[in-house]
C-alpha cells in the first residue's frame, strides 16, 4: 500500500514480544494505520487480530490495508477503554493471547493541520474522535484558570503553569493552535530539540482525549479479566503514562497483597497475575532513532499474565 502515513515504532521489539504466540487472538488497541497489526499478522500466521481505534480516518485506512488478511482481522471503532470491555464479553477470553497498545497520536493526526494537533494548525481541535464532545477549543477558551493550571502542570510538566494560564485567560478567545502558540511563545521553555509550544499542545491534547484515563481504564479491565497466558505490551510516549504502566505491572506482579503494616501474611501469597518481562523500558535502538524521530520518546513495557486473579 502506497503512502503509508505512519511508521510504527519499536516494530522489531513488538514482533519479538509476541513471537511465541502460535494461535488465538491478539488485540491491537491502537491499530492506527495498521503498521503493527500487519506485522503481527505476518509474523504470527495462525493468529487472529482485533484492531481498535477511535479515529475514523485511521479505521478507514487500516480496514483497507488489512483487507488481505480476510477473516483473520476485525476492526472496531471506539475508545479502547470501552471497546476492550465489549471484546472481553464477546470472545472466549482463553483465546486472548496478546494485547498491544501504542498510545498517543499518529503521524497523520499530527501532519494533517486541519485536525488541530500541530502548533501550526489553523484550527483548535485535537480530538482523535471527531464526534467527541470536548475539543481543544473548549479547553482553551472555557476552562477556569485553576483547571488550566492543573493540566499545564500535570500533563505538560510546565513549571510556570500559573503564568501561562493567566496569559491564556488574558488573550482568549483563541481560534487556532497557531495563534495560541504564537501568543504564548514568550512563556514557553526555549529548548533546542523541541518547538517551544510542544509541551503546551501535549497538555491540551492529553486533556481533550482523556489519555491517562483511557490507559488506566484499559489496564484495569485487563486486571479484572483474569487472562491466562496473555502478553501485554504497552508503548507510551509520556513519562506520566510510562509511570502508570510501570506501577500497574509492579502491582500485578505482587504475590502478597497484605497491607504493609500486617505482621504476617494472610492473603495466601499467591496473588500475582503473572510477571514483568521488561524490568527496564524497551527503547528504540540507534538505527531506529535515525530512521524515525518519533521513536525518540517511545518506551515499551511487557507483562506476561498467567491467569491467577482473585482481586
Ligand atoms: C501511535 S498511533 C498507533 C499507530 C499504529 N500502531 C500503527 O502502526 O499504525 C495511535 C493510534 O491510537 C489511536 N488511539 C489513541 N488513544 C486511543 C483510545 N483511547 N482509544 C482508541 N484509539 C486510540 C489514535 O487515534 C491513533 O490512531
Amino acid at each position: 500500500m502506497k503512502n503509508i502515513p505512519h511508521v510504527p515504532v519499536l516494530y522489531k521489539e513488538v514482533i519479538d514480544a509476541f513471537k511465541e504466540i502460535k494461535d488465538g487472538i491478539i488485540i491491537d488497541c491502537t491499530t492506527g494505520y495498521g503498521g503493527h497489526s500487519s506485522m503481527i499478522l505476518d509474523a504470527n500466521p495462525h493468529v487472529n487480530l482485533i484492531g481498535i481505534d477511535q479515529d475514523q480516518t485511521a479505521i478507514d485506512f487500516s480496514s483497507e490495508r488489512l483487507k488481505k488478511y480476510g477473516k483473520r482481522v476485525s476492526i472496531k471503532k471506539g475508545r479502547f477503554s470501552v471497546v476492550i470491555e465489549d471484546i472481553l464479553k464477546e470472545v472466549d477470553i482463553s483465546q486472548i493471547k496478546g494485547i498491544l497498545a501504542d498510545i498517543g497520536v499518529s503521524s497523520l493526526q499530527l501532519d494533517h493541520k486541519e485536525r488541530g494537533f500541530s502548533y501550526e494548525s489553523e484550527t483548535l481541535d485535537m480530538r482523535m474522535n471527531k464526534d467527541a464532545p470536548l475539543s481543544a477549543y473548549e479547553v482553551v477558551n472555557e476552562y477556569s484558570k485553576k483547571e488550566l493550571e492543573r493540566i499545564l502542570l500535570e500533563y505538560g510538566e510546565l513549571r510556570n503553569n500559573k503564568k501561562i494560564a493567566s496569559a491564556i485567560i488574558e488573550n482568549r478567545p483563541f481560534k487556532s493552535a497557531k495563534s495560541l502558540s504564537d501568543a504564548l511563545k514568550p512563556h514557553m521553555p526555549q529548548g533546542k530539540k523541541i518547538h517551544p509550544a510542544t509541551l503546551l499542545m501535549q497538555a491540551i491534547r492529553i486533556e481533550v482525549n482523556d489519555e491517562l484515563g483511557e490507559l488506566k481504564g484499559l489496564l484495569s479491565s485487563l486486571e479484572k479479566a483474569s487472562l491466562s497466558h496473555a502478553t501485554v505490551a504497552v508503548i507510551s510516549f509520556h513519562s506520566l503514562e510510562d509511570r502508570i504502566v510501570k506501577k500497574t505491572y509492579a502491582k500485578w506482579a505482587k504475590s502478597c497483597i497484605c497491607p504493609q503494616e500486617a505482621m504476617r501474611c494472610t492473603c495466601g501469597n499467591n496473588n500475582a497475575l503473572g510477571k514483568v518481562i521488561s524490568k527496564k523500558p524497551i527503547m528504540a535502538d540507534k538505527n531506529e532513532l535515525k530512521e524515525n524521530v518519533r521513536s525518540r520518546s517511545a518506551k515499551m513495557r511487557i507483562f506476561k499474565m498467567s491467569g491467577i486473579n482473585e482481586r
